[in-house]
């Protein structure tokens, strides 16, 4: 297949591009766009034809239901069943913008874009480029990260291109995601509103708007039968880098002490190790790559720049990733979450 390019100049596109984005999307058409959390690779929602080559491209297990994509409230009458108080305090306060609602789903979405729920995730970006070319298609877009199912989100355009070159129709190349994790998901229809994945918003923020939030308690731990999390993408060991990552606990201090230890041992056996640090601590350590996330004063930098890291790791040839870890609140809560599953849980 061929992939068309087509390039975001000065935060907008032509007419011309926007005709011919909307030409592939209302001829069944896959075309990965810019938002503010990650790329999107998105179809009309509408479409089951264009629903199955999401899947299709992204090489995604038909069970892992795909977020729509809105650019207007009236868009939500199609979709869902209604929208109760706490979702429209919720949308109010953070639409449009990095968060995800599941609703109940109105029947006529096709169970192919919901993998056989009932329940239906919206998500009303901010990004003015998503946000131009929903508005413009007049449709609802299903989209999840642009990425090869497994590997990191694509935080900018380059890493879509690598990833989905061939196997969609376009790519729209924008600026570099702000946020850079994807949205938080937060579940309503059960009794209390539940955070199935930490991310852009945190939980904090959640709990000053509508009181008490709770946390789907399976992400604490690695996916097993007893441990189901409620989101079915949660489950998959996403973001594993092609080395084998590692996450070191404690205070910064302890975590710099078990680092060089660990590195020490496994490059005395010969091996080729790299590390995931701050910019505080680059000059720590004796290794063979070294990737700072940022300072760990600024958590949106280190959250933005994660993705783009363990993919660079990806370019090397370091055989141990030993990562540093960050503080479980605000968006450190969904950093960890990341950097847990990058790490395939091995937490020293
Ligand atoms: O920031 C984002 O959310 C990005 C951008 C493109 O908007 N999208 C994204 O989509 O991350 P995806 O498909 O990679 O992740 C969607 C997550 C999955 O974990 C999926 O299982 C969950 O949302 N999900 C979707 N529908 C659901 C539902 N009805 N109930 C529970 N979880 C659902
Ligand atoms: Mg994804």
């Amino acid at each position: 297949m061929n992939t068309v390019i087509f390039k975001v100049k000065n935060n907008s596109l032509e007419k011309e591009d926007l005709d011919n984005i909307c030409e592939i999307i209302k001829s069944s058409g896959v075309v990965a766009f810019p938002t503010e959390t990650v790329y999107g690779l998105g179809a009309n929602a509408l479409d089951v034809e264009a629903v199955k080559g999401i899947f299709k491209a992204k090489g995604r297990p038909s069970d892992n239901p795909l977020i729509v994509h809105i650019s207007n409230l009236e868009m939500l009458d199609e979709l869902v069943e209604e929208v109760g108080d706490a979702a429209k305090k919720l949308m109010d306060a953070f639409w449009p913008g990095p968060i995800t609602f599941i609703l109940k789903k109105k029947k006529e979405v096709s169970e192919t874009v919901t993998a056989g729920l009932q329940t239906i995730a919206i998500r009303f970006p901010s990004d003015k480029i998503a946000r131009d070319i929903i508005e413009y298609c007049g449709k609802p877009i299903a989209a999840p990260s642009a990425n090869l199912s497994g590997k990191p989100s694509p935080t900018n355009g380059e890493h879509v291109i690598r990833d989905l070159t061939g196997r969609v129709e376009a790519i729209v190349v924008g600026e570099d995601a702000v946020i850079g994790l994807e949205s938080t998901v937060v579940d309503l229809t059960g009794k209390y509103p539940m955070i199935l994945r930490p991310g852009g918003i945190s939980k904090e923020e959640l709990e000053k708007v509508i009181g008490q939030v709770q946390i789907d308690k399976a992400l604490n731990s690695e996916y097993s039968e007893d441990n189901k999390p409620k989101s079915p993408g949660m489950k998959y060991t996403h973001y594993a880098p092609k080395a084998e990552a590692r996450l070191a606990t404690g205070t910064r201090e302890e975590q710099v002490i078990k680092i060089k230890e660990l590195l020490n041992d496994l490059r005395s056996s010969g091996h080729s190790v790299g590390v995931l640090t701050v910019d505080e601590n680059v000059e720590k350590y004796a290794c063979d790559n070294i990737i700072s996330l940022g300072s760990i004063n600024n958590m949106d930098e280190i959250a933005s720049n994660l993705f783009k890291a363990l993919r660079e790791f990806d370019d090397t040839s370091v055989e141990y990733i030993l990562c540093e870890s960050f503080e479980n609140v605000g968006i450190g809560l969904a950093i960890m979450n990341r950097l847990k599953k990058a790490c395939g849980y091995r937490i020293f």
